[in-house]
């Protein structure tokens, strides 16, 4: 899947009322989890299931199991390896009206063709909530064998709840290598749970409409029609969709044909669509709707579509999307070096979809403000949005897709390879916008604040350790998309570009329609370096990765000038840390080292795995010559030096910024500040380190310093540093705000770049909320205009966020109640949900009390949307208390409708603890904990921890440096 929600960084802006963008927090601590879950949607968004409720038929053999004896193969979670998928036959028929009873249905029929490779008599199968029609002999299925086998008889039919299989008792055994088939009828609910085939509804000019759609990912195919539903248990899909004939039928392969008339019924139609190619159930699709496409042939003959609702593909909203898929398409086959494996790309973006994309081979599924862009309301970060997913989720059709990893602990590997190379492929489709120095903000740093906690994971599990539903959907975390990316970013940039390209398509050309583990893709790139003595490496691929993969965090590199000492050691937010997971390796690393001496580039480094070395490269002889490493952040470390050096690094970026690079110049802030708190530097040297930034006009740089005091802001906002805070910001953006009143003409026009354009809003919503009274008059006087002609929105849609975040906290009633009119009437989404981060940025309290009562009411805020218009609310200051006590009343509601999967869960406790700062407050949180063990935390639990963690270490930083930060404010504002 794509990354979750996605906080963008201008957009994150929006929370910020007062004070210095929160984004910065926002997106250090909480995008990152965002990420990983929303992007993809990892199933599961649907109510937890009590055994009771779950859709087992009548039929007194419904085991309800609480204890469960493993030495039956279906009381475990993975399947046996007895049986191997062929081929399936799968027919489904999804009614868009309710039944008698109410209840939205779906009917299928299948047909599984398998072959026996052990002795057994036992067919073992998942299933997940299906009702299934008796047989004459009252079985669930019949079986029959194929090429002269003998099937033995059934002796009775079961479903295990617990471990979602249905399962086939056998008079006798199976013979190994004969193949069999099994047939079966069912009935499922097209529940509008986001989860397997599942009912979507969205309103479209005042008529509300109904489409049905899929979401396997990670194990809700079962949910569907009867299959082995494991990522390595590939097989070949006949899919037939029997649906209304006035509604188009999409499967990820073309239809063999025109529809047919439906014999029972002339008012449906019958679609049969091509054989897929071999394939995990993972990535199936099928949707039935009324969507309509914008299309073209790519020079290669590949159909590219882009769906949407009719008046979203009228308004031509799909064209940004269709304009850029063939040239990201032709992109990853020539990097991939292997042409698209399927005759057709389908993406289509919809109104209800809880992942932010979905990878499904040949029909890729997408949050509306995923894929469509409308220039006139769209802003350039929507539209950076939809070119970066895109490229993610069209990188899984090779990476992923065509070859796929054998089991979810290795889901790493996929996502983080999807997350590492959408930024090339985007970078491909908008090339003058630098996209892929992004990558350092939006993925490395990002996970960086999550994988320097103790509560950090390895990117790679054991394949043992993951086995449920619940443990699978863990995986889709910010380590796994995020770090995983940035990874194999520095693994690319150590073997080169060219290197990693040639391993990686000999690794794509052994494994096609097949499934992997990490190790096989070591095993090609190793290849690769062997074949050739350019590169040497300072030992093989594997010894340098493991490090990376089996161990969780990073190391800081400590780096002394004088003597050109440079050490290594784990990087702790909280040095304190006990409890830490052992590892084989002593958490130490083998790290490929660039820098810069004055300027100067010097020849790459190895730092070996030991805990001290030595270069002269690292040693200065002059008075004012300073090193520098880690150039543009390729590697996945922090950086620390002696005193000196870093005062000479200050002093070169205060007399002249641009002899260094940049990125570094991010990298200079985010690592000083990272070093701060875990306090191998002063705190005042990291402030210290943005004095630069009165001088600085770059984005990188000041989003850096922005999220990195974002801490300091959520830390501080409710004390008296908050004043002088305020000040130092207002003095360092000043300049910046005139900078851009005169780029921009007196914000008449947008700066060209994107970067530039990114900056621009960084600087008003800087300016704004530290009370430069210029900006607070420009937000004002932008939506006064606005109010007085509600059907001519007079602002840039790149501002919409800012401004109406600021004009909403300096408003009243009024201004919120026009805002939420226009949030109820947007018909674009990017504006709904600009207006809808807004809107918890008033000042009222009365108001964001009512607002977050609007969460539990789907008819106000999609359900999609609770749990991120929650975490809004509890980024402004006023409405941090309130959200908190709101989650912990509505817990256990919470927990039904989002707890089973969703990436937004985690996030919401993240949001609503991320100022937590006193015993008063971990008591809190302690108790909430306790309160609801018999609820339980779900897919939020590890969030859970890592909040206790943070605020335990949020109480120690406080105490120790509030004082110090006053004064240096107070001193430099
Ligand atoms: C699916 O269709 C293909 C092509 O017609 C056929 O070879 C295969 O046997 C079918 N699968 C099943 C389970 O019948
Ligand atoms: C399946 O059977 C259960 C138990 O009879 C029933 O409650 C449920 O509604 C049925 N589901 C469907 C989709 O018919
Ligand atoms: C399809 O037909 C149904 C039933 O006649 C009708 O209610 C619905 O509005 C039609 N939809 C479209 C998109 O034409
Ligand atoms: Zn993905």
């Amino acid at each position: 899947m794509a990354k979750g929600f996605y906080i963008s960084k201008p957009l994150g802006i929006l929370g910020i009322v007062l004070g210095v963008a929160a984004v910065c927090t926002i997106i250090a601590l909480s995008v990152v989890y965002d990420q990983e879950k929303n992007k993809n949607a990892e199933s599961s968004a649907g109510a937890p299931t009590s055994p009771a409720a779950t859709g087992a038929p009548s039929s007194p053999a419904t085991t309800v199991t609480t204890t469960l004896d493993q030495s039956k193969p279906w009381n475990r979670y993975r399947l046996p390896k007895s049986l191997v998928p062929d081929s399936y036959n799968v027919k489904l028929r999804p009614f868009l009206t309710p039944n008698q009873d109410g209840l939205y249905t779906f009917r299928g029929s299948s047909t599984v063709r398998f072959t026996c490779k052990e002795p057994t008599d036992v067919i073992i199968i998942h299933s997940k909530k299906l009702n299934y029609t008796k047989t004459p002999d009252d079985h669930m299925v019949t079986l029959r064998g194929v090429g002269g086998s003998q099937p033995p008889g059934i002796s009775h039919t079961e479903l295990v709840e617990i471990t979602e299989y249905l399962v086939v008792h056998l008079k006798g055994q199976l013979e190994v290598n004969s193949m069999y088939e099994m047939d079966s009828e069912f009935v499922g609910e097209l529940a509008d749970d986001l989860a397997g085939f599942y009912r979507s509804e969205y309103m479209d000019g005042g008529v509300k409409k109904v489409l049905a759609t899929t979401q396997m990912q990670s194990a809700d195919a079962r949910k569907s029609f009867p299959c082995f539903d494991e990522p390595a248990m590939k097989a070949t899909f006949n899919i037939t969709l029997i649906h209304p004939s006035n509604l188009t039928a999409l499967s990820n392969m073309l239809p063999k044909g025109p529809s047919v008339p439906f014999s029972e019924d002339p008012t449906w139609s019958v679609t049969e669509f091509d054989t897929t190619p071999v394939m995990s159930t993972y990535l199936l699709a099928y949707i039935v709707s009324e969507f309509t496409a914008v299309e073209e042939t790519a020079p290669n003959n590949v159909l590219i579509r882009i769906w949407a609702r009719p008046s979203a593909t009228k308004e031509g909203h799909g064209i940004y999307a269709l304009n850029k898929t063939g040239l990201i398409l032709n992109f990853f086959a020539e990097h991939y070096n292997t042409s698209y494996p399927l005759t057709k790309s389908d993406q289509i973006g919809l109104p209800d979809f809880n992942a932010g994309a979905m990878e499904n081979w040949g029909l890729v599924t997408y949050r509306e403000n995923a894929l469509l862009f409308d220039p006139e309301s769209s802003s350039s970060s929507n539209k950076e949005r939809v070119v970066t997913v895109i490229a993610h989720e069209l990188a899984h059709q090779w990476f992923g897709n065509l070859v796929t990893v054998a089991w979810w602990n290795d889901l790493w590997l996929n996502e983080g390879f999807a997350s590492y190379v959408e930024y090339l492929g985007a970078d491909r489709a908008e090339p003058t916008w630098n996209l892929k120095d992004l990558i350092v903000l939006n993925e490395l740093y990002r996970v960086m604040a999550v994988d320097a906690l103790a509560s950090s994971h390895p990117l790679s599990s054991p394949a043992a350790d993951v086995n449920t539903p619940a443990q699978i959907s863990e995986m889709f975390d910010s380590i796994s998309y995020s770090k995983g990316a940035s990874v194999l970013r520095m693994l690319s940039d150590f073997l080169t570009e060219d290197l990693f390209k040639k391993g990686l398509s000999s690794y794509l050309h052994a494994f096609s329609y097949q499934s992997t583990t990490y190790k096989d893709l070591w095993d090609h790139l190793q290849k690769a370096v062997d074949s050739q003595t350019q590169i040497q490496l300072p030992s093989k691929v594997s010894d340098i990765m493991d490090r990376w993969i089996l161990q969780m965090g990073f190391p800081v590199i400590t780096v002394d000038t004088k003597t050109g000492s440079i050490s290594q050691e784990h990087f702790l937010l909280d040095s304190s840390s006990t409890d830490i997971r052992p590892s084989d390796f002593n958490y130490l690393w083998i790290v490929s080292i660039s820098s810069v001496k004055s300027g100067k580039q010097q020849q790459q480094y190895w730092l070996p795995s030991v805990q001290q070395a030595q270069s002269d490269l690292f040693k200065t002889t002059a008075d004012d010559e300073w090193v520098l490493l880690n150039l543009n952040v390729t590697g996945y470390y922090q950086v620390n030096y002696d005193e000196d050096n870093w005062r000479k690094i200050q002093s070169q970026l205060q007399n002249d910024l641009s002899a260094i690079p940049v990125i570094n110049r991010a990298q200079v802030i985010h690592d000083a500040f990272d070093l701060a708190s875990a306090r191998k530097v002063p705190v005042t040297l990291a402030l210290n380190n943005t004095l630069f930034l009165i001088k600085e006009t770059e984005y990188m740089p000041w989003q850096a310093a922005l999220s990195s005091l974002s801490y300091f802001k959520l830390m501080f906002d409710r004390s008296e540093v908050y004043g002088p805070m305020q000040n130092y910001l207002k003095k360092q953006v000043t300049p910046l705000f005139n900078h851009f009143q005169s780029v921009t003409q007196n914000w008449t026009q947008r700066p060209e770049k994107l970067m530039d354009q990114y900056n621009e809003v960084n600087a008003i919503s800087t300016a704004c909320s530290s009370g430069v009274p210029e900006c607070q008059q420009l937000v004002s006087k932008l939506f006064a205009d606005w109010m007085s002609d509600p059907d001519n929105n007079p602002i840039h849609p790149n501002l919409r966020s800012t401004v109406y975040c600021n004009a909403i906290a300096e408003g009243g009633e009024k201004e919120w109640n026009f805002a939420w009119e226009q949030f109820k009437k947007a018909t674009l989404v990017n504006e709904a949900d600009k207006l809808r981060a807004a809107l918890a940025c008033s000042k009222q309290v009365w108001i964001l009390n009512r607002y977050l009562s609007y969460t539990l009411n789907p008819d106000l805020i999609r359900k999609q949307d609770a749990t991120s218009t929650i975490s809004s609310i509890a980024s402004n200051v006023l409405g941090h208390t309130l959200a908190w006590d709101f989650v912990q009343s509505n817990w256990e509601k919470l927990f039904n409708d989002y707890g089973g999967g969703s990436f937004s869960f985690s996030n919401l406790i993240q949001a609503v603890t991320r100022r937590f700062s006193s015993e008063h407050e971990l008591k809190q949180l302690e108790q909430f904990k306790n309160n609801n063990m018999a609820t339980g935390f779900g897919s939020a639990t590890r969030a859970l921890e890592q909040a206790l963690e943070k605020t335990k270490a949020n109480i120690k930083w406080v105490k120790e440096n509030q004082e110090l930060v006053l004064k240096w404010f107070t001193d430099n504002s």
